[in-house]
């Protein structure tokens, strides 16, 4: 479902006259995730497009308390602004969640982790009422696994995480990069995910694996999707 919260300008024949580049599409639909902020702590995201969202929060931070951060970089940036960061064990819960993804689907199922903070995303994620998802448009697809999957794993699991995931057809490579809880991350390749509530749950199976950047399982909740038409707002269909 589809409605539109920013008004674009059109030609006579109604084609959009406006192009906008991707940093211009990531700051529009910060700007309409604000919306959403109304009181108490919220949980922020990691990602340049939870960066923008990070800015557009900073000019109304006297309607919250504070903020439950997913990665150490964004607990940093939001103190830098002035907003309070609360640690996750001291939350019980969150109203919302805003943050980006590489890919997600009409489903609201998700591939994140490009960024390495996938596991406290996901926590955060756990822990909130309300995932709103923000991405330009080039991030919604019809299939989840273009973008490689990223897979924190404990250092010392390293290759035997790396030999189950071959026999689960995708191509594993090390990324040069160690995640805010020590771990180190296994971007995998060649997936083509046509099952992400399953594939999530097999990947989470091997052991050494923290977590997987499959959001499926808790898939978020509202999509504010920026395109070249203004920002939708797209809901589980
Ligand atoms: C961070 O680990 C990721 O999950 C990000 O949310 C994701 O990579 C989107 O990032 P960008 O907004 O930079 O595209």
């Amino acid at each position: 479902m589809y409605s539109y919260t920013f008004a674009d300008y059109k030609d006579f024949w109604g084609n959009s006259i406006v192009a906008y580049t991707q940093d211009e599409l990531k700051q529009q639909v910060a700007k309409a995730a604000v919306e959403y902020v109304k009181e108490g702590i919220i949980g922020v995201g990691t990602g340049s497009t939870a960066n923008y969202f990070i800015e557009e929060l900073a000019k109304v931070k006297g309607r919250i308390e504070g903020a439950v951060a997913s990665s150490e970089a964004t607990a940093q940036r939001l103190r830098n602004h002035g907003i309070k960061v609360y640690d996750m064990n001291d939350v019980d819960s969150l109203d919302i969640y805003v943050d980006g993804a590489d890919e997600i689907t009409s489903a609201m199922h998700m591939l994140k982790g490009g960024g390495g903070a996938l596991t406290r995303e996901k926590i955060v994620a756990a822990v909130a009422k309300t995932f709103i998802c923000i991405c330009d448009e080039s991030k919604y697809v019809s299939v989840l696994g273009k973008f490689p999957l990223p897979v924190e794993v404990l250092p010392m699991a390293r290759s035997q995480v790396a030999r189950a995931l071959v026999k689960m057809g995708g191509r594993p490579v090390l990324r040069d990069f160690t995640t805010d809880n020590g771990n180190v991350i296994l971007d995998v390749h060649d997936l083509t995910i046509t099952d992400p509530v399953k594939t999530e749950a097999e990947i989470n199976q091997i052991v050494g694996v923290v977590t997987n950047g499959l959001f499926a399982a808790r898939p978020a909740n509202i999509l504010l999707l920026a395109t070249a038409d203004g920002v939708k707002t797209v809901t589980k269909k």
